[in-house]
């Protein structure tokens, strides 16, 4: 068997007796006003942080949403998006795709404004997307992708490339490893498949979105999600995962690189009234502008005495630099 298949069977038994707290919730589902989140949906919230950004979802874009899990975030695109179709959920896992039919009818009788039409519940695999070249204006996954070994999370960004529209967005929330994960853990495929395993570090993980050919990465949260003991886990030192909740854009890469925002601002602090740095950044004194990690480099480099780059506060919603 493969992690892959070990994966499925995992979420087969997940989907057949729901286990509050698979993937270590310890924040409730984001709650809208009219939107009643059904007590077996909840119970079924299989995801560490959200996908679900207001901001990105102006104009009731279709969305590609990959292993749907109990139909959680899918009933929450659909508030956003309503119309038939407009959340594509693919699953491999036939009892998952089951479970969440089921639970988006009950959605249906508690919420008047929902119909299961608006889901559209198919069979697919993250390494082969049943859609079209760029059909699609976002692609969004929770607690996926980190569950894939390096090379098979290239093959699924891949994927999302090729299904997503020009400037389409992927948005996805992960754990993210303070540290390189230890080999006997990563080759644990049950502790892989409940997201406890398979995370990479920051640094990986953007790079890989990078390679994958995202030119704009915004990071929207970043917080402690579960602590891995020494004992439990066979380990020198306790090893922090953390939950990393992102929007990458299909935008081409500038030469000069990506532009990853995190939360950073630039703050001119000159004898000017403004700072022109002839690369289309203007600022005011003392008004905090966003910069992406790039530009905060290359300004503080630029101008060590004038410019001041504020740490990450990793929540950025838009609105940057570049
Ligand atoms: C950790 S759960 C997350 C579920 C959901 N995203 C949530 O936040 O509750 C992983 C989901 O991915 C599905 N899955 C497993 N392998 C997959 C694959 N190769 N491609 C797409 N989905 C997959 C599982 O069946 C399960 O529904």
């Amino acid at each position: 068997m493969t992690y892959l298949e070990t994966t499925a069977k995992f979420y087969a038994e997940a989907a057949a007796t729901p286990q509050v707290g698979l993937c270590c919730i310890s924040t409730p589902p984001l709650q809208y006003p009219d939107l009643k989140i059904p007590e077996i949906i909840q119970q079924m919230n299989y995801g560490c942080g959200t996908t679900i950004h207001p901001t990105e979802l102006t104009g009731a874009p279709t969305v590609l949403y990959i292993g749907v899990g109990g139909g959680l975030e899918a009933l929450q695109f659909a508030y956003f998006c309503r119309r038939p179709s407009a959340v594509i959920a693919v699953d491999p896992v036939a009892a998952m795709r089951e479970a969440a039919t089921r639970n988006l009818q009950i959605a249906a009788q508690e919420n008047s404004w929902f119909q299961p039409e608006f889901v559209k519940i198919l069979d697919g695999d993250a390494f082969a997307l049943p859609v079209a070249d760029a059909s699609v204006d976002v692609v969004a996954q929770n607690c996926l992708f980190n569950i894939f070994e390096p090379d098979d999370l290239r093959r699924a960004l891949k994927e999302v490339y090729r299904v997503l529209k020009p400037k389409g967005r992927l948005i996805m929330s992960d754990p993210i490893a303070t540290r390189p994960i230890p080999s006997h853990l990563q080759r644990d495929e049950r502790l892989r498949a409940m997201c406890l395993s398979g995370a990479m570090t920051y640094a990986e993980y953007t790079q890989q979105l990078i390679d994958a050919g995202f030119g704009q990465v915004e990071i929207r949260a970043r917080r402690p999600y579960r602590l891995l003991d020494t004992q439990t886990f066979n380990l020198d030192a306790p090893l922090l995962l953390e939950s990393l909740d992102s929007v990458s854009f299909k935008v081409p890469i500038p030469k000069d690189g990506a532009c990853i925002f995190t939360g950073r601002t630039a703050i001119y602090n000159g004898n000017e009234e403004m700072l022109d740095d002839r690369a289309g950044h203007m600022l005011l004194r003392g008004n905090p502008v966003a910069v992406c990690d790039k530009t905060a480099k290359t300004l503080a480099a630029q101008f060590p005495q004038d410019v001041i780059i504020t740490d990450p506060t990793w929540h950025y919603n838009g609105g940057g630099c570049c």
